[in-house]
């Protein structure tokens, strides 16, 4: 069976995607999610617009690091940021009715360890001893695009332009580097993250649904 990746540009646009969608419902699947995958072209992402974000950040009192600077291999690095990812998860929008489950310091760091983990691409907001928030940038199969992964800001930290100022650091970071795309993928009602994304220049591609399909006892 054909395997669609969200993420891979080919696979957008469809046109026999009605039929696959059909094909589920008549089969008692509901759909419960919608997720818009967007691209940024780097070309047209001009750093000097938003200069002022990342020093105004700064100004506040918050220090943007990436994973490579702060320490890629140092446990108490780890540690901390499973602490900060423990705490925004838990505002990351999933289907109504699913389950948050736990995940224990030893599956996260596995998910963490891996090639597509890019040390200078991981951002992180730090305020004194703690991570308030990350944005982070992933290696994607194709070597000139980055995938986006957790963009999140701590509850206490939030409307201070904290993720947006890691957004630009890391798509500064992206551009610098000679990469050509950022792919990322967002929630339909999740209105911060959207704007903030429309904002830098993202642009939508179709929309993907999550369907469930339940079944009785
Ligand atoms: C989405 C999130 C990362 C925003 O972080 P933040 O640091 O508060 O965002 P910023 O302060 O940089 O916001 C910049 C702008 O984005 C928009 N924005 C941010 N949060 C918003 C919200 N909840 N509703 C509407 N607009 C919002 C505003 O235009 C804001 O500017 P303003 O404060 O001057 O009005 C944060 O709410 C969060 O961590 N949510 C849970 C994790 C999550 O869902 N991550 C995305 C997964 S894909």
């Amino acid at each position: 069976m054909e395997r669609l990746d969200p993420l891979t540009l080919d696979a957008w646009g469809r046109d026999d995607m009605p039929c696959l969608l059909g094909f589920l419902e008549r089969r008692g699947f509901v759909r419960d999610m919608l997720v818009w995958t967007s691209v940024l072209d780097l070309a047209s992402f001009d750093p000097s617009i938003f200069a002022d974000v990342v020093p105004d950040v700064e100004a506040s009192g918050i220090q943007l690091r990436s994973v490579a600077q702060l320490g890629v291999a140092e446990p108490v690095v780890h540690h901390k940021i499973y602490d900060m990812w423990s705490a925004i998860r838990e505002d990351v929008p999933i289907p109504p009715g699913e389950e948050r489950a736990e995940v224990p310091f030893e599956r996260w760091f596995a998910r963490f360890d891996r090639r597509e983990l890019l040390p200078a691409g991981y951002m992180l907001a730090v305020d004194g001893d703690q991570l308030v928030g990350t944005s982070q940038l992933w290696r994607a199969p194709a070597a000139d695009e980055l995938r986006t992964g957790l963009t999140g800001v701590r509850r206490e930290y939030r409307r201070r332009g904290i993720a947006f100022a890691l957004k630009v650091h890391a798509l500064d970071f992206a551009k610098k580097h000679g990469y050509r795309r950022v792919l990322t993928e967002n929630e339909s009602n999740n209105r911060g993250m959207l704007a903030i994304n429309e904002r830098l220049g993202f642009v939508k591609k179709p929309v993907w649904g999550h369907y469930l399909k339940t079944f009785a006892g």
